[in-house]
């Protein structure tokens, strides 16, 4: 590792240094965000200074999980939850959810904790959308993410303690709050996406990229090429790096350089070793594989932000797992969707971010919002959980969407093909 690992910081300082320098502005062009964190550790610790993290032992990821994610997602100043002990899961292994409420949002983003919601907006889009700084990662030589290397017959996602997230899933997705990194056969740019990602058996899972993604314009030239993609999936970051990989960035741009101009410092990266592909070196877990061209298993159906069963089942690619490597430990971050409202509009009513691309380069459609989105009249024709509901009630099921429904899938805006 580098010498000048900014974990070695007090981070007891950092907060409090961080904090006095937000509050002390005068106005939010005033402002100098700073992000006292950077990794989820690193993060949770800040949101237990908070009083925001509270840590639930010995809840299933066959029901319980699932359930209690759809009920602290409801509600605004619910607390961000750690599930531990989960039976019959690798011992240590955790879960997290909810990490985008109450005043750690304003924390994830390096703004004043006292900020109103407009504040909020205001500030993240002077200070991080306006002018889309950039600063470029840097390599370094190892990292807690090899703290465990699987490889070869021992290759086992199971072991970890991913969810059935909601009752009707076609699997249970380990990826929801992660992001898959690739690069282009091309042009030679890496992407991190968020895309879900569903577990097929012990060493291959499936994910769904929706047209006109990055990602998918990258898989597309590999399975034109017919050539193998290199994949890794990184389950498992703090949760602004993850808001930024769930966001629009202009095509041709990494959100590794994004996600370091907005910590105002470098990411950390390690190479996965069989692929080359960069991960942070303080991720979680790391998938890494290679999706075979041709290769495809049935995916979905997979309850989406929208309040549905998107998508249903069908044939998508397929990822041959060839290594994991994980922390002790390891935190799964979910960020399943769950039904409006209240539920993913928190992480993903993020707008585009709108400064143009490197010359010669298209830039992505800005995409369409969820509680932001002025299609509210699509998300108002939602099933709601009963506001009599008691805490932790098994959630209304979520319906799956057909010709005959009501109101169909291609109603909504985004993840539709
Ligand atoms: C919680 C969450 C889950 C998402 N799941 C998917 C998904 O399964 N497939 C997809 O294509 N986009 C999904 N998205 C949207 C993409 O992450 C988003 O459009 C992102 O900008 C895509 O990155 P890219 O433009 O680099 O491809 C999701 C977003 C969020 C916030």
């Amino acid at each position: 590792m580098a010498n000048d690992d900014p974990k070695s910081s007090d981070m007891g300082n950092a907060i409090n240094d961080a904090e006095a320098a937000r509050a002390g502005a005068t106005s939010i062009s005033d402002l100098r965000p700073q992000v006292a964190y950077t990794d989820l550790r690193e993060w949770i610790e800040e949101a237990r200074k908070l009083g925001e993290i509270r840590e639930v032992k010995g809840l299933t990821w066959q029901a319980d999980i699932g359930m209690a994610a759809e009920v602290v997602l409801h509600d605004e100043n619910a607390p961000c939850v750690v599930f531990e002990d989960i039976p019959g899961t690798l011992a240590g292994s955790k879960v997290l959810v909810n990490f985008f409420g109450g005043r750690r949002q304003r924390m994830t983003l390096g703004l004043p904790l006292h900020f109103s919601k407009l504040e909020l907006s205001e500030a993240f889009r002077e200070h991080y959308m306006a002018d889309l700084k950039r600063i470029a990662p840097r390599y370094v030589n190892d990292g807690p993410v090899f703290e465990n290397v699987i490889t070869g017959d021992k290759v086992d996602i199971t072991i970890f303690p991913t969810p059935k997230w909601h009752p009707d899933d076609g699997g249970r997705y380990i990826g929801t709050g992660s992001f898959n990194v690739t690069r282009d056969p091309d042009e030679g740019w890496i992407n991190c996406g968020t895309y879900r990602v569903m577990i097929h058996d012990r060493q291959t899972v499936g994910f769904y990229i929706s047209p006109g993604k990055h990602g998918r314009i990258q898989r597309d030239k590999y399975e034109a090429r017919k050539e193998a993609m290199p994949v890794a999936i990184v389950v498992g970051c703090d949760p602004m790096s993850f808001l930024m990989t769930s966001s629009e960035v202009p095509y041709g741009v990494c959100e590794y350089d994004v996600i370091g101009g907005i910590r105002g410092a470098p990411v950390d990266l390690v190479k996965a070793p069989i692929t080359g592909l960069p991960v942070p070196a303080n991720a979680e877990i790391v998938i890494e594989g290679f999706v075979q061209p041709g290769n495809v298993k049935p995916e979905g159906p997979f309850g989406e932000w929208m309040g549905y069963y998107g998508s249903d089942v069908r044939d998508e690619p397929v990822m041959d797992i060839k290594a994991i490597y994980h922390r002790n430990n390891p935190i799964l971050l979910g960020c399943a969707p769950q039904r409006p409202p209240r539920s993913c509009a928190r992480t993903s009513s993020r707008p585009a971010f709108p400064t143009l691309p490197p010359s010669g380069r298209t830039r992505s459609a800005p995409r369409a919002c969820c509680s932001a989105s002025p299609s509210g009249s699509a998300i108002r024709a939602m099933p709601r959980r009963p506001a009599t509901s008691p805490p932790c009630a098994t959630p209304a099921p979520m319906r799956v969407a057909t010709s005959s429904s009501p109101t169909t899938i291609s109603t909504y805006p985004i993840w539709r093909s």
